[in-house]
């Protein structure tokens, strides 16, 4: 089973958070984010999936969005994503932004992030709150699905 979770700055993330980060990024980081949101999705109740989101200098920006790699490819990360474009929304952002490395750009662009600057084989992307669509079955091309009604 798949299941997301929220931690409120200041929780603790020593125990669900870190070890995610810490396969994924390497290091660790701080038992507690004082400015963050951070989300974890669970495989089967383990840790799997994790990112965060907060708000500096005019924008939301989201980090640390990073996926077990035995976990990979099964929709997790567009999960994390989706969660954290949802929490972002629903604080009425004007505009999202991350810096991601360049061999992820597509995975952003999925959802509609674009291209603002670059340095170093990284990328800055960005977009608009009023441009954040998280309706799955838009552009999906399945017909006769469930899911549709
Ligand atoms: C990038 C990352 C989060 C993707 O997680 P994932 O769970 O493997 O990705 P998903 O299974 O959710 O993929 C969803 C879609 O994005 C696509 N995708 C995944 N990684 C991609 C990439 N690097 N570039 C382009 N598209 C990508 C998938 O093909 C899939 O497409 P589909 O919907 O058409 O089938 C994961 O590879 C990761 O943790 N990378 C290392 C950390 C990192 O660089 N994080 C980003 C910056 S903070």
């Amino acid at each position: 089973m798949i299941q997301g979770k929220w931690f409120a700055p200041g929780e603790n993330l020593s125990a669900e958070v870190l070890p995610v980060r810490a396969e994924v990024f390497g290091g660790s980081g701080p038992a507690a984010d004082p400015e963050g949101w951070n989300t974890v999705v669970f495989a089967d109740g383990v840790p799997a999936a994790s990112g965060r989101i907060w708000w500096a200098d005019g924008a939301f920006r989201l980090g640390e969005i990073g996926v077990i790699p035995s976990h990979r490819g099964r929709k997790l990360g567009d999960l994390v994503l989706r969660l954290l474009l949802f929490k972002a929304q629903s604080h009425f952002a004007r505009e999202v932004r991350l810096i991601c490395p360049e061999d992820t750009e597509g995975f952003f662009a999925r959802l509609g992030f674009r291209p603002v600057s670059r340095l170093d084989g990284t990328v800055e992307m960005m977009i608009p709150g009023d441009e954040i669509e998280l309706d799955s079955c838009k552009n999906c091309k399945k017909e006769n699905c469930p899911n549709r009604k």
